[in-house]
This record gives C-alpha cells, structure tokens and sequence, in this order.
C-alpha cells in the first residue's frame, strides 16, 4: 500500500466522502488506503453546552486533519453509547452492542471497497471501549468473508481530547476546572465552531466532582446538571481554535504513522 498520505487540500469539499462520486473513490484508493470515521455522540453537556458537542468537535477535528493530510473523511457518526446521560432531555444514545455492531459494519463496508487503514477520531470517552470492541469483531468477519483487505485491514481510535498536547493546555488554561464532562476545552471548540452557542453562557456554581459512572438516574443524582467537574464558562472561542490546531497537528502525526505501519 502507499506509505504517505495524499497531501493536504484546499478545502474540506475535496476530501468529504459525502462530496464525492463512487468513481472518484475508486480512483483515490489506487493511491491511498486510508479513510477517516468521526464518531461523536449527541448527549447532554451540562446547562450551557449543546448537545452536539462531542459530534461538531469530532467531525470538525476530522475534517481539519483531512485537509491537512489529503485523506478522505466520511459523514460523522453522530449517536454514540451514552446510555448514563439519558436522564437529560435531549440526549440520544446507542446501546453498547447497536454501537458496535454500527462501528463493525462501518468497518466492514470500507474494508470491502479496499481500505486498509480506518482511522477513527472520536470526541467521546464513552464510545472507546465499545468501538475497540468493534474492531475486533470487525477483524474476525473481514476474514471470515476471506475479504482481499483482511491480513492487511488495521483500525485504530484516535480520541481529539485525549491528545497529549490538547490536554496540556486544558490543563495550563483551566487547572482541575477543566473536570470531565462538559469540559472547557469541548466547549470552547463548540464555540470557535458555532458562536451562537456564546448565547448559553453564563457562570454556574460549582460542579459536582467527577465519580463512578453507572445508570441514568444514578448520574443525574449525583451530577445534577449534568456537569462533572467542569467549569464551562471559562471557555473561550480563540481557545477553541488553539484546540483545533493542537488536536489536527497530533492527529495528522498519528495518521501519517498509522498509513506507514510505524503505529507506535
Ligand atoms: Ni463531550
């Protein structure tokens, strides 16, 4: 397979699956194997953050990283496993297994066509356990259906927030207030992204602290207002857009490594 990405783009048109003709992909995959998932979820973020958080920051972090690189990105997953947050008006969540067996199919389409590399960058913690979980079903019934792909087929979850530069500098701007849900960082790319979102703004009183997570009714009990730790109002849209720099440039580091086989 290739060992380097296309290279980067002018603008997101050129690398949006959903822009696209089947021709054209066919003609991109005799260059590049590579393909990029966003995965989200549509769950409550506290009383001032939008439900589309962690999709509109995965899709725009995907995006960002498919101009950067040339490689093609597909429409956003935007449900994802967030079962604990259906106590909150507004929240639409996956079970576990409509997760996974979403994820393997996504998977098992691609590699069909002939994509060997699926890079998934997802905006939320809840969808990790269950999308690795994908992969390996996924694996198992690429081979079993003695797809061309299989021996080569690697899947990897790239998690934006998770990345060391983009947590470093949530922690340098908002200390232990950047908590774990609802966090500042999400919520200022939220606002880079949408500034209508500045609007639902304003101070809140102190979060609940982050703890075990378990059922619906459990989590509001002990997360009121949906937040855990979090101190959204100190974000701030030029925050955001350093996020979005910070997560497309490990990002695309990691996607370059991941399309050479030199995945650490
Ligand atoms: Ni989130």
């Amino acid at each position: 397979m290739n060992a380097s990405c296309p290279g980067p783009v002018d603008s997101t048109e050129a690398i949006r699956l959903q822009l696209r003709s089947w021709t054209e992909v066919e003609t991109y995959l005799q260059s590049c194997k590579g393909v990029i998932v966003p995965l989200g979820s549509t769950e409550q973020h506290g009383p001032t953050g939008a439900i589309g958080t962690d999709a509109l920051t995965a899709d725009a972090v995907a995006l960002e990283v498919g101009c950067r690189t040339g490689v093609l990105v597909t429409p956003p997953q935007a449900f994802g496993m967030a079962e604990h947050h259906l106590g909150f008006p507004g929240t639409v969540s996956l079970q576990p297994s409509t997760l996974l067996a979403v994820m393997r199919d996504v998977v098992l389409s691609l590699a069909g066509h002939g994509f060997e590399r699926i890079f998934v960058i997802n905006g939320h913690g809840g969808n990790i356990a269950t999308t690795k979980a994908a992969f390996a079903e996924a694996y198992g019934e690429a081979r079993r259906r003695q797809l061309s792909v299989a021996p080569q087929l690697q899947c990897k979850i790239a998690n934006w927030f998770m990345a060391g530069p983009v947590f470093q500098e949530a922690r340098k701007l908002y200390g232990d207030r950047e908590g774990q849900h609802a966090t500042p960082s999400e919520i200022a790319l939220t606002l880079h992204l949408e500034p209508s979102l500045e609007k639902l703004q304003r101070p809140l009183p102190e979060a609940a602290p982050a703890g075990p997570i378990h059922g619906p009714e459990d989590f509001r009990r002990r997360h009121p207002d949906g937040r855990m730790g979090s101190d959204p109002h100190l974000a701030r849209a030029d925050h955001g857009a350093s996020f979005l720099d910070l997560a497309a440039t490990a990002l695309c580091k990691d996607l370059e490594q991941f399309l050479s086989h030199q995945s650490p």
